[in-house]
C-alpha cells in the first residue's frame, strides 16, 4: 500500500471542512501534511499511521517514492479519473511534493504529533478527538482489507472520536468500483448514526461523497 501525500486543500475538499474543532485525529494520515496545517492554524491535530514505525530514512523514502507510484495507479485507469478539481496532472503532482516535504519537516520538529498505530486498535482514549478523518484507506483498499475489519475499523474511529467521523472515498482504489458491503456496514453500525454526503471534490469519476458517523 501507497504511503501517499494529499495536502490540506485536498483535504478541505473531500471533507468539505470549513471550522476545525479543537482537537482532530488523521487516521492513515501517510505523508499527508493536514496533521501540520491544522496545528499551525492552532488546532490540536494527530496523525496516525502504522508507517510512522519505519525509523526516519525509511518513510522519507517510502514517501518520496509513493508520489510516482500513486500517479501510475491514475495513468492506469485513466478512463476513471476526472480532472475538473486538480485542473491537470501537474498541478495535482505539485499539490503533492509540496505535501510531502510539509509532512516530513513536520515529522522531524514535532514528532509527537504522529503516532505509530494501525486500526482496528488505535492507540487513543475514548472521545479522545472531536473530529476523525480518514483519507483513503477505508473502502478504498477493501480488495486487501475485508468487510469484518472494515465494521471493527469503523467503530473503533467512532470509539475516538467525541463527535464525528468522517471517510472518502466510499469506492475502492483505481478503477472506483463500488463497494457492495457498505449498505450491510451501516446498519451493522446501528445506534451510530451515518449520512452519505455529497463533498466539493471529486477525482475517480463519481467518488464525490464522504461517509459521516455520530456517536
Ligand atoms: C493511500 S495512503 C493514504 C494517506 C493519506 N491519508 C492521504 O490521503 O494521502 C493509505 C495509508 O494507510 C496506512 N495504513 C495501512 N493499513 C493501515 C491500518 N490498518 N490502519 C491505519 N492505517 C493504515 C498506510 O500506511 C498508508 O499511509
Amino acid at each position: 500500500m501507497l504511503v501517499t501525500s494529499r495536502s490540506y486543500a485536498e483535504y478541505e475538499a473531500m471533507f468539505d471542512l470549513s471550522e476545525l474543532p479543537d482537537s482532530v485525529l488523521d487516521c492513515c494520515a501517510g505523508g499527508a501534511s493536514f496533521t501540520a496545517e491544522a496545528a499551525a492554524r492552532g488546532v490540536d491535530a494527530v496523525a496516525v499511521d502504522p508507517a510512522y514505525e519505519m525509523p526516519t530514512a525509511e518513510l522519507v523514502d517510502t514517501v518520496r517514492r509513493s508520489l510516482p507510484a500513486g500517479s501510475q495507479i491514475v495513468d492506469q485507469h485513466a478512463a476513471s479519473f476526472v480532472w475538473n478539481w486538480y485542473g491537470d496532472p501537474a498541478r495535482k503532482d505539485e499539490l503533492r511534493i509540496e505535501a510531502a516535504d510539509r509532512f516530513l519537516q513536520d515529522v522531524s520538529i514535532a514528532p509527537e504529533r504522529y503516532v505509530a498505530g494501525s486500526l482496528p486498535e488505535l492507540p487513543f482514549e475514548d472521545g479522545q478527538f472531536d473530529l476523525v478523518l480518514c483519507s483513503h484507506l477505508l473502502f478504498t483498499w477493501s480488495d486487501k482489507y475485508d468487510q469484518d475489519w472494515h465494521l471493527a475499523a469503523l467503530k473503533e474511529l467512532v470509539r475516538v472520536s467525541r463527535s464525528e467521523v468522517r471517510i472518502f472515498p466510499l469506492v475502492q482504489q483505481g478503477a472506483g468500483e463500488p463497494v457492495l458491503y457498505l449498505p450491510d456496514l451501516l446498519k451493522a453500525l446501528s445506534p451510530v448514526r451515518s449520512e452519505i454526503r455529497k463533498v466539493p471534490y471529486e477525482f475517480q469519476v463519481g467518488a464525490d461523497q464522504m461517509l459521516v458517523l455520530n456517536r
